[in-house]
């Protein structure tokens, strides 16, 4: 087999076998195939596209490129959690308390971020101490005996799609639906999920600007999950600003502390007990979503959820009294508002723009090497929809580093946009994508 012939086929808009799928993923994780041939044929893919089998087959073929986690020795339906990349995003650090304070095992392998803020192992350092270098047997036992554990992911999980993505992401082939379905999919399989949620992120801020492409990703995924055996269910959601009040590390931890206390945004608390609904229905824990979201908001009430944030830093080494007295937490020397510079409504947040203000700030990696600073961040004081005078704080900028802060105001600035007329909020939950098909809310 040759991976010439392989380019040309699809340049040509033919149909890729099985085995010919096989053969690039495994010459490619093995460097036997060079990054050019590989980044020609990610482009054929971009324009020519991908059917559903030679999707699932991509996807299988990353799986294999590495270990499969054994999680056979946690007791329940393990279910897992991704969403497709949104800023300020602090989901999982009150979606995996709660959940697992609710009875479906929570056993999570989380990345450090790469631009914008950092991942959930990044937030998490943000307790002294924390640590996700445990090994895989503290890991299960972990979860079998407070019912949450969050572990780095291990270089050798899907080792296929890390060489794939870093080479899309230098060759404009990101936002093709097959190969962020394949990319996503394998390494939620690779975990060990056995059924999985999916927030799919639409709008300005998302990988899908159009809500049917969004619905369509949604879609892809699912398929992909019931392909191989793993109940899937994609949420819709809108990404137009960003998600909360806070991004920073530090900032989205006690945003997520609030959150789970019954104090958190709006928009924060509705989606993380939609995404944990579907969550609790896959877990078996509950009939409908509606009947999970009533435990969860009971969980929320009877302050368990954030109980179990405490077990989870404690068995993983971390200071569980930063969560009572989270001034304790790394912090910023100074604050600085930032104000409207008009009358009017804010019509939006440019969630993008946003993010790289508080990059600028040192909150986010430019590289991997990059050290980050957890203490700084932005709080968003006005969202889509609010009214502003000239001269309302819109945001407060943290910063340890005075000579950042001008430029970071100015990206955030720009990240704004008020029109003089009344606006709309965006509706957050747009619909959701099952094995059965799509709803639209
Ligand atoms: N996130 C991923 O993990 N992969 C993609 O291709 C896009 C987003
Ligand atoms: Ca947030």
């Amino acid at each position: 087999m040759r991976m010439y012939d392989l380019i040309m086929k699809k340049r040509n808009g033919g149909e890729l076998t099985t085995e010919e799928i096989n053969f690039f993923v495994d010459g490619y994780t093995k460097g036997e195939i060079p990054d050019y041939q590989v980044s020609a044929l990610m482009m054929a893919i971009y324009f020519n596209k991908m059917n559903k089998r030679e999707t699932a087959d991509l996807t299988t073929a990353i799986v294999d490129s590495g270990e499969v986690v054994d999680l056979s020795s946690i007791n329940g339906i393990k279910v897992d959690k991704h969403s497709t990349g949104g800023v300020g995003d602090t989901t999982t650090l009150i979606l995996g308390p709660m959940v697992a304070a609710a009875g479906v095992p929570v056993a999570k392998f989380s990345g450090r971020g790469l631009g914008h803020t950092g991942g959930t192992i990044d937030k998490l350092e943000s307790f002294d101490g924390f640590s996700v270098e445990v090994s895989i047997k503290e890991f299960i036992n972990n979860v079998n005996g407070i019912g949450i554990a969050i572990g780095g992911q291990t270089a050798n999980l899907a080792p296929a799609d890390k060489k794939l993505y870093a080479l899309r992401d230098v060759t404009a082939t990101v936002d093709n639906m097959s190969l962020i379905a394949s990319s996503i999919m394998s390494k939620k399989i690779a975990s060990g999920a056995d059924a999985i949620v999916l927030d799919v992120k639409t709008g300005s801020g998302a990988f899908m600007k159009e809500e049917d492409d969004s619905f369509a990703l949604a879609q892809e995924m699912v398929d992909i999950g019931t392909h191989v055996g793993r109940q899937t269910i994609g949420v819709i959601t809108n990404m137009d600003q960003p998600l909360g009040l806070a991004i920073g590390n530090a900032l989205e931890v006690i945003e997520a502390i609030e959150t789970l206390k019954g104090n958190g945004p709006d928009d924060l608390t509705d989606l993380c007990l939609t995404l944990g609904s579907h969550m609790l229905v896959l877990g078996g824990k509950a009939d409908t979503a509606e009947e999970a979201r009533k435990i969860l908001q009971g969980i929320i009430e009877d302050g368990s959820g954030v109980r179990k944030l405490k077990e989870l830093v404690k068995a993983q080494g971390g200071n569980p009294d930063f969560i009572d007295d989270v001034s304790l937490l790394p912090g910023a020397s100074f604050i600085e508002d930032v104000k409207a510079p008009v009358d009017g409504f804010v019509e939006g947040i440019k969630a993008d723009d946003i993010g790289i203000a508080a990059l600028i700030l040192g909150a986010g990696r430019e590289t991997k090497e990059s050290d980050i600073d957890l203490g700084v961040g932005i709080m968003l004081e006005k969202k889509v929809g609010d009214q502003v005078k000239k001269g309302d704080v819109i945001a407060r900028i943290y910063a340890n580093d005075t000579s950042k802060v001008e430029t970071s105001r100015e990206k955030l600035l720009g990240a704004y946009s008020f029109r003089d007329r009344e606006v709309i909020k965006p509706t957050l939950i747009r619909g959701v994508v099952t094995k059965n098909g799509i709803e639209k809310y």
